[in-house]
């Protein structure tokens, strides 16, 4: 993974940028940040230990997924947010987006509680030749807990036991789903307490599936342990990720940049963006309070994918204000490519003949990165070999730590969601759940009952 900080420097995008010693200076900034994650790592922050960990859990998850494959065809995760979008990133970026048409065993998503979507696929399936992933870590998240109410009933309208069909993944002691695992004799995966959603990509959450649609999940593992192991041993200022969070820093405290838009050129890697976009607006949008003052704190992600947005949002992305932080994240080669023959003899058309599709989607990418760059618009390249196994361990482990290290430097909490629980318990009381009525109060006073 190579990472091009050139286009934030002043240099090259003028007044708008950073002179590379307002970075350098701020290596005390960085030693401390690195110290306090370490101070934290084996608590809050163990997330970053997932790749160590979880190598020694790799030959079990295999061999489950190898008999789940042997008796399904297909495989339904059912998550909301971290529970499930590290699944979709896994699948989209390394598999493809349309993979389930190539394969003969297909993984399916259910993110949402769209009753037409899931209606369409449930009635699509065979339930006899489909198991499912629930996880949950709470066990107690709404739409989840719908889907799953859904599946029970059609399981024994079929006729068939849910404890041939289904695994858990949820908090190894606490919640209704571990109870309905005890009751039902459902196997389980643990999700570790200190491990929320956003940041359990690299657990048994998202590595169950993913070795079911044969991605080599040790590869996974050990790319994310090496980068484990460059934070621990590189200087903070040498460190990619550290250096990253601190241009996020002070584009957004010093250049008013409250947006970041993770622009990737490839279309399973849009999931990449729409990973981050939770990891960040998640871990960093927070309130807190400082000398008595409430302050409203974070920078707003936006997922954007190339050529398809250069069509529509880029236009805005170049000209409007100056409150955009560019990240492009592109693979140097595509493991399938297309050689456009001279199907045609058109003066119009001629210069596409005798090209590649991934020549002008990389081209567009360069060019799009100089526009900006001339434009005045700063601008950070993510670039990897190809995707893969090894690229994508990197980068999440990169994603992550540098998300924290930002949370760090901004001096808040990244690892909770106060807002995002307290919208999950007003609609346990709007839907009558007796054990959250206290907040149908709140609700009354708000006027919305
Ligand atoms: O990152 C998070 O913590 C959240 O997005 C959760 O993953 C999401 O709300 C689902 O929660 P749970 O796993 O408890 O169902």
């Amino acid at each position: 993974m190579k990472i091009d900080y050139s286009n934030i420097l002043s240099e090259n995008i003028g007044i708008r940028g950073i002179q590379k010693a307002e970075i350098l200076k701020e290596e005390d900034l960085l030693k401390t940040v690195k110290n306090r994650i370490l101070s934290r790592i084996n608590d809050d922050y163990y997330p970053l230990n997932l790749p160590d960990a979880m190598l020694n859990e790799v030959r079990e998850i295999k061999d489950y997924a190898s008999n789940i494959k042997e008796r399904f065809d297909n495989l339904v995760v059912i998550g909301m947010g971290g529970s499930i979008l590290g699944n979709e990133l896994l699948h989209y970026s390394i598999n493809g987006v349309y993979s389930n048409l190539e394969k003969s065993k297909k993984i399916y998503f259910i993110d949402n509680i769209d009753p037409e979507t899931n209606i369409t696929l449930l009635r699509s399936l065979d339930l006899k030749k489909t198991f499912f992933n629930i996880i949950t870590k709470s066990g107690s998240t709404s739409e989840t807990l719908l889907n799953l109410l859904l599946l029970i009933d059609l399981f024994k309208k079929e006729g068939l036991n849910p404890k041939d069909h289904f695994l858990f993944t949820t908090d190894p002691e606490k919640g209704f789903l571990r109870k309905l695992s005890e009751e039902l004799a459902i196997k389980t995966y643990p999700i570790h307490p200190k491990v929320g959603g956003r940041y359990s990509v690299l657990s048994h959450v998202g590595l169950f599936s993913a070795a079911f649609e044969d991605v080599n999940i040790e590869k996974l593992l050990l790319s994310a342990k090496k980068r484990k192991e460059k934070f621990l041993s590189k200087k903070p200022i040498e460190d990619s990720a550290m250096v990253f969070a601190l241009i996020q820093y002070k584009f957004f405290r010093e250049k008013g940049v409250n947006i970041n838009v993770l622009f990737s050129y490839s279309d399973g890697l849009e999931y990449l963006g729409k990973f981050y976009e939770q990891l960040l607006a998640e871990s960093i949008g927070k309130k807190f309070t400082r000398d008595g003052q409430e302050i409203h704190s974070g920078i707003t992600p936006v997922v954007a994918r190339g050529p398809y947005h250069q069509h529509s949002t880029l236009q805005l992305f170049m000209e409007g204000p100056y409150d955009k932080l560019i990240i492009f994240v592109a693979p140097n080669k595509f493991r399938k490519d297309i050689e456009i023959k001279k199907s045609l003899e058109h003066d119009e058309i001629n210069f596409l003949s005798g090209k590649y599709y991934s020549e002008l989607l990389l081209n567009e990418y360069i060019a799009t990165k100089m526009a900006l760059t001339q434009n005045g618009r700063p601008n950070v390249s993510i670039e990897i070999e190809k995707i893969n196994e090894e690229t994508l361990g990197e980068l999440i482990y990169f994603l992550e730590l540098e998300v924290l290290a930002l949370g760090e430097i901004l001096n808040i909490n990244p690892i909770d969601q106060p807002s995002v629980e307290i919208g999950k318990k007003f609609t346990h009381a709007l839907m009558g759940d007796k054990n959250y009525s206290e907040y149908l109060k709140t609700l009354e006073k708000l006027g919305n009952v």
